[in-house]
């Protein structure tokens, strides 16, 4: 199955990075220590769908989900809506910096798939 390799030096800190792998979108944040704190913060008892932070990432500097709203698939958009991550403007889904669904009518998180680290600056998703 086919893997992607990026450079993560690539990415500048605060900016959520769009790349194409095995026909979908995949985003790559490099996420701030405010970005962090909060989603470290998050009550997951409030959660529609209950994961911490750390069951999402591997790195907490490092957010990698697919690009594919939960709801019915449309592409979100970083940096927006009220929870500081991705906004999905087809039918107004809101999820926060953890790629976790926070309002709007998506039923789940965004999907993380298998990745890994193999080395300073180097990421695989596949
Ligand atoms: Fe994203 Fe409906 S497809 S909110």
């Amino acid at each position: 199955l086919a893997k992607i390799e990026i450079k993560l030096s690539s990415i500048p800190e605060g900016k959520s990075v769009t790349f194409k792998w095995r026909g979908k979108p995949l985003f790559i944040r490099h996420r701030t220590a405010s970005e962090i704190a909060a989603e470290q913060a998050v009550a997951v008892a409030s959660l529609r769908d209950p994961q911490h932070d750390n069951e999402r990432v591997q790195n907490p500097e490092w957010l990698v989900v697919l690009g594919v709203c939960t709801h019915l698939g449309c592409v979100p958009i970083a940096n927006a809506g009220d929870f500081g991550g991705y906004y999905c403007p087809c039918h107004g889904s809101h999820y926060d910096a953890s790629g976790r669904i926070r309002k709007g009518p998506a039923p789940l998180n965004l999907e993380v798939p298998a990745y890994v680290f193999p080395e300073e600056d180097l990421l695989i998703v596949g």
